[in-house]
């Protein structure tokens, strides 16, 4: 009898190990969460994406993953795999009733679970799936609609059942990381141009461009043919002065100038044609080049990171490929005086001086505001106050106005165009009548369609999309979006689809981009066949030699700089396979060969698709290689989320020549 009990217990401590050697189901959260991609944040085990107690409703859970939209997260099943359960729902720590989004389940990329809009306070949802014959499961958190703002949403006791006996394992997909499809060459020592090839000025306002040069120092700049009032200061390549005084208000005015600039030094020679254009509604002609303070810093901006940035953008080199806007974004606001003036915060201190600091570099300063009461970080906007902003911004020194929706949508609460092109006609008409030329930036994610109206109230670019961040989903996102909008693009007139995310971003807390570097490579060629305005995004006073690299190749940022004015479009898109094409002023073409696949693959384009004739020049312009004539066409392997930027044809002779 005690023997039989004893075998019995023999057998029951046996029954824990037998269930653990072969565990029937896998709880998600225990799996790496390295290979999840998300918008904000970083996934946490068992926590919140803020680190808190997992909690939906009021309820607490102990087991789960704490996302962030857009998320992602793909796991291989390996034939192992029966059913997936889990309990879905926006984290109470979101605190905020814009927090909106939406949980979706994918086997072999067929949903097969939506949860449809959950708010913060909804009860929680549960799933259970099928997963029997399936490889490769998608778990997604969306942003239900109105971008990912307060978005943490919470897999909990996210559980994979597995199929009796099945021995294979439940593995999460990391996409392969190539290595970067480029060759940064040498500096070149021997004087070299770069930069825009046509500038355009109100007459009668100041005028300032400083000529983009590398070359061993010293460089020498000169000019010929420049108009009355403008001078060069021969050692800094800076253009500035007021010419046409009084030929502002002639209507349909304009000058053009055709300009020799020349740039010399012990090695020699270089020699560019700039066209200078005066008349109305002649700014940004090319798409602006410069740096953003918002996806580095946000509310971290001060006047201190303003002069660092400043500095950074000479010292690093930058400015002599073309960058010359240092544009502070929101959160630089104080309070209005008793005569409504806006009055900068503390942190900023004189932004008169500020002004002066930047331009004494040769570069130019931007701000920001909103034609709502208080701007989306909650600061003073312009509204009622626009003539006085647009004075005062003048006053300040500041040639460029990012001016942001944000709060306006409580004072207009219709949707019609007449609704959302009023508040920038407006501020329109206030940067008119000032004393400066400020280049206008519309912000308001691309309501109503803004491309196909942004020029008739006179913005010269203006976003095209919610906010960008560091992630392949975002990038993928919103530049995928831009297909169909390149018609509406022309000098002056640029689709915006964000600020740059590379190098060290994050919105305050900064950390290297979690683009890989090829998606890195993929977002410079495809901002620079859109035509958009390449606003760096990062902290410019840690800048690495990668990003200084993608963001200093002359032979890329001249596609984005093309006075022809005209945008890519996607000329095909076959399984992630995609080609962008950009026509050029040159007579030559921008082909972007685009992988938006998860492996590397062939990307082919024939010149017929093109309409070209058999027989083409090519040129790669990230390995600065000249391919040689190519008979029908080219096929060249891309690595995933990467891109081969080439440039086809001969050139015709140069039309500002
Ligand atoms: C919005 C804009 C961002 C940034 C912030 C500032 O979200 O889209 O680019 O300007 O406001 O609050």
């Amino acid at each position: 009898m005690k023997s039989q009990f004893a075998a019995l217990m023999l057998f029951a401590a046996a029954l824990p190990t037998y269930a653990q050697e072969k565990p029937q189901s896998v709880k998600l959260e225990t799996l790496s969460l390295e290979g999840m991609f998300q918008g904000f944040g970083t996934p946490h085990r068992d926590r919140s994406v803020d680190g808190n107690s997992l909690m939906i409703a009021g309820k607490r859970f102990e087991r789960g993953i704490g996302t962030h939209a857009n998320s992602k997260w793909t796991l291989n099943l390996n034939g192992a795999a029966k059913r997936f359960t889990a309990i879905v729902g926006v984290d109470d720590e979101a605190k905020s009733d814009k927090s909106s989004l939406s949980f979706v389940v994918l086997l072999d990329k067929k949903k097969i679970f939506e949860s449809g809009v959950m708010h913060m306070g909804d009860a929680p949802k549960t799933i259970d799936v099928d997963l029997m014959g399936g490889k490769v499961l998608t778990l997604l958190v969306t942003d239900g609609g109105d971008g990912i703002s307060f978005d943490h949403g919470d897999w909990i006791e996210p559980t994979i059942e597995l199929i009796s006996g099945s021995t294979a394992k439940i593995e999460p997909f990391m996409p392969p990381v190539d290595p970067p499809r480029l060759t940064v060459p040498a500096k070149d020592p021997k004087p070299a141009i770069h930069g825009a090839r046509v500038v355009g000025a109100t007459p009668g306002k100041p005028f300032q461009f400083l000529i983009a040069a590398t070359g061993d120092a010293p460089l020498t700049f000169s000019a010929k043919g420049l108009p009355a009032g403008i001078t060069l200061d021969a050692k800094t390549g800076l253009l500035s002065g007021t010419t046409l005084k009084g030929m502002r208000t002639e209507p349909g005015f304009v000058k053009n100038y055709t300009v020799e600039v020349s740039v010399k030094n012990a090695l020699g020679t270089a020699k560019r044609k700039l066209r200078l254009v005066f008349g109305d509604q002649k700014l940004a002609l090319t798409p602006p080049m410069g740096w953003n303070s918002w996806n580095c810093w946000a509310g971290a901006v001060d006047a201190q990171k303003i002069r660092i940035s400043t500095d950074a953008m000479i010292a690093s080199g930058l400015a002599s490929h073309g960058f010359q806007y240092i544009n502070i974004d929101d959160c630089w606001q104080g309070k209005r005086d008793a005569n409504g003036e806006i009055q900068p915060n503390e942190k900023f201190g004189d932004m008169k001086v500020l002004a002066d600091y930047v331009h004494a570099k040769g570069l130019k300063i931007g701000i920001y505001s909103s034609p709502g009461p208080k701007t989306c970080a909650g600061f003073e906007g312009s509204w009622l106050h626009e003539i006085q902003d647009a004075k005062t911004y003048a006053s300040w020194g500041f040639d460029y106005l990012k001016h942001d929706w944000c709060s306006y949508g409580e004072i207009e609460k219709g949707n019609s165009l007449e609704a959302y092109q009023k508040p920038y006609l407006k501020m329109r008409a206030a940067l008119r009548n000032s004393e400066r030329d400020i280049v206008y930036s519309l912000c308001q994610y691309g309501m109503g369609d803004v491309w196909k109206w942004g020029a008739d109230v006179d913005g010269n670019c203006w976003r095209t999309t919610g906010d960008i961040e560091d992630s392949w989903n975002s990038l993928y996102g919103i530049y995928s979006a831009q297909a169909g909008h390149e018609r509406f693009s022309a000098p002056g007139r640029w689709n915006d689809p964000d600020m740059l995310i590379v190098g060290r971003v994050g919105w305050g807390n900064p950390h290297p981009s979690r683009l890989t570097p090829n998606e890195q490579i993929l977002h410079i060629s495809m901002w620079s066949l859109l035509a958009s305005p390449l606003l760096i995004g990062c902290d410019m006073g840690k800048l690495d030699p990668f990003t200084i690299a993608i963001l200093s190749n002359d032979e890329v940022l001249d596609i984005n700089q093309d006075p022809l004015g005209k945008a890519a479009g996607r000329l095909k898109n076959e399984e992630g396979r995609e080609v962008w094409v950009r026509p050029l002023y040159d007579g030559t073409r921008a082909v972007g060969l685009v992988n938006s696949g998860d492996e590397a693959q062939k990307i082919e384009v024939k010149w017929s698709e093109l309409g070209l004739k058999n027989g083409q020049a090519v040129r790669d312009l990230w390995l600065h290689k000249s391919l040689g004539v190519l008979p029908e066409g080219v096929t060249i392997e891309v690595p995933s989320h990467g891109t081969v930027l080439l440039k086809v044809g001969n050139p015709q002779k140069n039309r500002y020549e």
